[in-house]
């Protein structure tokens, strides 16, 4: 260690995750380098442009630069020359034509990193990754170091939210640090020194239960919107309401209301991706039974984004063709512009896959949206989406499409006719100014 107490950190992947590690760790007073492999990315942050959208950060990006404490690099000979600690924050997307989790980006930064550690060091994974994997990295890190023993790995699970990331990384509710020795355990503590001091409770584990804590956290919320939304298949098949169902279960505060909102599901880089690689990685290591419910999960929240379509094919008389459909959202969730297995495109491109003329709009995303799929119109506001349209379709809750007046709305639409695929509207006010009005699990 370069000093008693304040290790000097390394941030490997500066994606949504590691970005924001990096500079929040830079704002409270570490010597941060942030590296990639991506120089678009390095050159764009170390001229202080945050390259996605992600509220606060790009403010604290510029005062972190400025305090000359952060720096960006694509070496990682520079990083293992500077740090005590490096933090591992790149992908793990699914594994193309497989459930299976593609580990391929962590072992090519670990095996990037490891020949240059030539001093005592510790690898600490934040991606969120296979049960196991820290084991397997271990013995890599020891083989390639040339200082051997003297590199030790652990693994600390990241939990923030994107639209909170930054708060979430500066505040979190715990920290996990897993970790194979008292060493590693007390770098981790030097290295969250000030977020620990302000009260955050740390949870020691070995390496495997820190890997399964992430997995299981996702695993757990993923089930609770499939749980409602679950409810809200059985309340479409018998006149029920689920919202108010939600609600009258939310009192009880064994359920709690949170992640009980019925709508079009889950999506983004996340949830889907680690649910279904939890799954597979169960079944190889033989306890595929114990999460077997998480394929359900999963195929709850996909049938949610075909119910949506069949809603607004319902609302127009049973065909799509030909009609007018404006798009709100694109993001998989608001305040991002994160489009990730976002149930907002998933629904447009299947709308405009059956020929209807699909118009969207997203406040933060529409970059994003037109680079992957060009093939879909977009506009630059929810009004101007919705000029002629034969229905709107509300995807993602952004604060600004719940303020729309539905008296303006109606002014410039074709029909009044609106599906609110995430119950993010006041039904009532919306059915009074003459729209007829549908969402999901609501007769
Ligand atoms: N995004 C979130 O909200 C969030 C929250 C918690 C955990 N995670 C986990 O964090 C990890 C990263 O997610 P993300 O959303 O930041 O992904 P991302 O795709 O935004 O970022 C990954 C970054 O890693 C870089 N990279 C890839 N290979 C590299 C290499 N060999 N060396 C250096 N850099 C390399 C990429 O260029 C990219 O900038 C994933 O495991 C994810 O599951 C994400």
């Amino acid at each position: 260690m370069n000093t008693g107490r304040t290790p000097r950190l390394t941030v490997i992947g500066t994606g949504y995750l590691g970005a924001t590690h990096a500079v929040c760790m830079a704002s409270l007073g570490f010597e941060v380098l942030g590296v990639d492999v991506d120089a678009g990315k390095i050159g764009k942050l170390a001229s202080g442009q945050v390259p996605f959208f992600e509220p606060g950060l790009p403010e604290l990006l510029a005062k972190t630069l400025e305090t000359g404490r952060l720096r960006f690099t694509t070496s990682y000979e520079e990083a293992a020359e500077f740090g005590d600690v490096h933090f591992i924050c790149v992908g793990t997307p699914q594994m193309p034509g497989s459930d299976a989790c593609d580990i391929s980006y962590v072992d090519a930064a670990v095996t990037a990193l490891a020949p240059h550690l030539t001093r005592r060091a510790l690898v600490v994974g934040k991606s969120t990754v296979p049960v196991g994997t820290a084991a397997r990295l271990t013995h890599v890190v020891r083989e390639l170091a040339p200082a051997g023993e003297e590199v030790e790995l652990a693994w600390n699970p990241e939990f923030l939210r994107e639209g909170y990331a930054v708060d979430d990384t500066l505040r979190p509710d715990r920290l996990v640090f897993g970790v194979a020795s008292d060493r590693a355990r007390d770098t981790l503590a030097a290295a969250f020194a000030p977020i620990i001091e302000a009260g955050t409770p740390v949870v020691t584990t070995d390496l495997a239960t820190a890997e399964l804590v992430k997995v299981a956290a996702n695993s757990f919320l993923a089930t609770k919107i499939s749980y409602i939304n679950a409810m809200a298949e059985v309340c479409e098949a018998t006149g029920a309401d689920v919202r108010d169902l939600a609600t009258a279960l939310a009192y009880d505060d064994r359920i709690g209301g949170r992640f009980l909102q019925p709508g079009l599901g889950f999506g983004g880089g996340c949830l889907p991706k680690d649910i279904r690689a939890f799954a597979h990685r169960a079944e190889e290591i033989g306890v595929g039974q114990a999460v077997s419910f998480l394929r359900e999960v999963d195929a709850i929240n996909r049938r949610r984004r075909s119910r949506t379509v069949d809603l607004v094919r319902e609302l127009l008389g049973g065909r799509l063709d030909g009609r007018r459909i404006a798009c709100l959202g694109a993001a998989f969730k608001p305040n991002s512009d994160d489009i990730r297995d976002a149930p907002a495109l998933d629904v447009a491109r299947t709308m405009h896959g059956l020929g209807a003329y699909v118009r969207v709009y997203d406040p933060a995303a529409l970059d994003n949206a037109r680079r992957a799929y060009p093939e879909l119109r977009y506009g630059e506001s929810a009004m101007d989406v919705a000029r002629d349209a034969d229905v709107v379709v509300l995807l993602t809750e952004w604060a600004e499409f719940r303020q729309i007046d539905p008296h303006a709305m109606a002014e410039v639409t074709a029909h009044r006719r609106i599906v609110d695929g995430r119950h993010a509207l006041d039904a009532e006010a919306w059915r009074a100014a003459g729209w007829e009005y549908r969402a999901l699990g609501r007769s």
